[in-house]
């Protein structure tokens, strides 16, 4: 019988923490009804004592979501865990998550402290957790890089204390898979009371290890993996949701199993890219763009024969859809409705009427309509609020100089400048801010196509600092240079 894998998302927790990936309220709602749906059992849904904010958060996703364990992160500090239980009191089904770090350099260096306090520490934390909810998870911080032998004698400790599900994160993502899976191996080997508990994974990718990690811990018995959706997490992220789902799936071998609805999986990655502002690299396995595009002409050609010779996964199983019906310039208001309820979209005919001008708009520019540009409509509204763009020319080319001209709806006034660059959106970002009087820096800036045609819409993520602080803009257009002044417009936006 196959064994059951629990899958403990970490997107909202882990992978918000990311600079410039922070979410509101209302988009951390959205996606945790997402994970719900896609069928994760347990939601790490924040860090509560770190802001009013997390907090608020995980109230309002324990008051919608109904059937994952929503579980908030603490130190092994009361103060955390008595944050943490209040912010569970609307959840159905709760899990208290505590840490604190093992291994000898973060002892030393972070906690300036010895492996018995610290020992002391967590078992005190997972004994207070367990005065509020049986359901208690530990996680020995930096266990990757600690001593097999010491971390047996403290996850031992965790589990007489009462953690029902210990974790080991590779927190640096720094071990090798046959290492990591070496760990858990000997920990079940050398743990009294392992068999008590539920063995988790959460591996870190800085050595584009974190797949491999987690799937070596399941194999040698791990029956809980912490991910993230597209992989988002510190640093080179999580291990990835979908990829660890989909080597189960795939590897029937493996005799393992998950609660996730696959078809979900491509939705929930769009989503997240979308809300997160946080592009998915055009190769990443299973969600990437070009993950099942087969460009070389032998490829196409066994594909044609047998898919098989060169897919191992069918598309449509992660959700990516054979597209019956293209939209184009002359689709109606159904067409377009029957591809946003496709895609996760459910708009009143109010709001249909308001999408679908857009969509001529843009169909007119493009010849096939892609799920993306879908997306990029319903979200662009987002964009719409604070300075908007009213107008933009520009002249370029060789040998002018480049200039361009910005009109700007900042609250009811209408502003305009012309300034020049070295080139079009160098002068764009200048008339932009020759209008708003602000000092910013471009940190980052990003051009993506969303296909491959000249005439596909381009997705421009930018960066700016401003006193310290990093905003992120997002913008798309099928005009890299308005794209341009929309991204630029939102990350001013946020800053303002
Ligand atoms: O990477 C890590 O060690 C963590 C813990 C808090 C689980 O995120
Ligand atoms: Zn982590």
């Amino acid at each position: 019988m196959n064994k059951r894998i629990f899958i403990f998302d970490t997107t909202l927790r882990d992978g918000e923490q990311v600079p410039g990936c922070q979410l509101n309220t209302v988009e951390k709602i959205e996606i945790a009804l997402a994970l719900e749906e896609l069928g994760v059992d347990i939601i790490e849904a924040g860090f509560p004592i770190s802001s009013p904010g997390d907090f608020a958060s995980i109230v309002e996703i324990s008051k919608v979501v109904k059937k994952p364990v929503i579980c908030p992160l603490t130190r092994a500090i009361k103060t955390d865990i008595d944050c943490a239980w209040e912010s569970l009191k609307f959840a159905k089904r709760k899990r208290i998550h505590t840490f604190i770090s093992s291994s000898d350099i973060h002892i030393q260096y972070q906690f300036n402290s010895t492996r018995e306090k610290i020992m002391e520490q967590a078992v005190d934390a997972v004994k207070y957790a367990k005065t509020f909810v049986e359901d208690v998870e530990f996680s020995a911080m930096d266990a990757g890089r600690t001593d097999n032998e010491f971390l047996a004698r403290f996850i031992e400790a965790a589990i007489k204390a009462g953690a029902t599900t210990v974790n080991i994160p590779d927190t640096t993502g720094y071990c090798l898979p046959q290492e990591f899976g070496e760990k858990i191996k000997y920990l079940f080997k050398h743990v009294d009371g392992i068999d008590k508990a539920i063995v988790s994974t959460h591996c870190h990718n800085d050595l584009g290890l974190a797949t491999a990690n987690s799937i070596a811990g399941v194999i040698h018995g791990a029956k809980q993996i912490e991910v993230t959706i597209n992989g988002v997490g510190e640093r080179a992220g999580n291990t990835s949701l979908e990829e660890t789902v989909m080597i189960l799936n795939t590897r029937k071998d493996l005799e393992c199993k998950t609660n996730i609805n696959s078809k979900k999986i491509y939705a929930t990655s769009r989503l997240v890219s979308r809300l997160m502002k946080m592009p998915v690299q055009p190769n990443k396995a299973i969600v990437g763009r070009n993950a099942f595009a087969h460009s070389a002409g032998i490829h196409q050609h066994g594909i044609l024969k047998n898919k098989f010779t060169y897919e191992i996964i069918n598309p449509e199983d992660v959700g990516i859809p054979k597209t019956s019906l293209p939209l184009t310039a002359r689709s109606g208001r159904a067409a377009l409705k029957h591809h946003l309820e496709r895609i996760g979209y459910n708009v009143s005919p109010k709001k249909l009427d308001e999408i679908y001008k857009n969509f001529l708009a843009l169909a007119d520019k493009k010849k096939d309509t892609t799920d993306d540009d879908l997306r990029i409509l319903m979200g662009d509204e987002a964009l719409e609020k604070g300075i908007k763009l009213e107008l933009l020319e520009v002249v370029c080319g060789k040998p002018l100089t480049p200039m361009a001209t910005v009109k700007l709806k900042v609250g009811n006034k209408e502003l305009a400048a012309t300034s020049s660059g070295n080139g079009p959106v160098d002068a764009t970002f200048n008339a932009i801010n020759s209008i708003i009087k602000k000092t910013v820096t471009l940190e980052e800036f990003l051009v993506q196509a969303i296909t491959k045609g000249s005439d596909d819409t381009g997705i421009v993520h930018i960066q700016l600092l401003s006193k310290g602080n990093m905003y992120y803009g997002f913008g798309a257009d099928t005009d890299i240079i308005v794209a341009s002044a929309k991204a630029y417009i939102d990350g001013l936006n946020k800053i303002l």
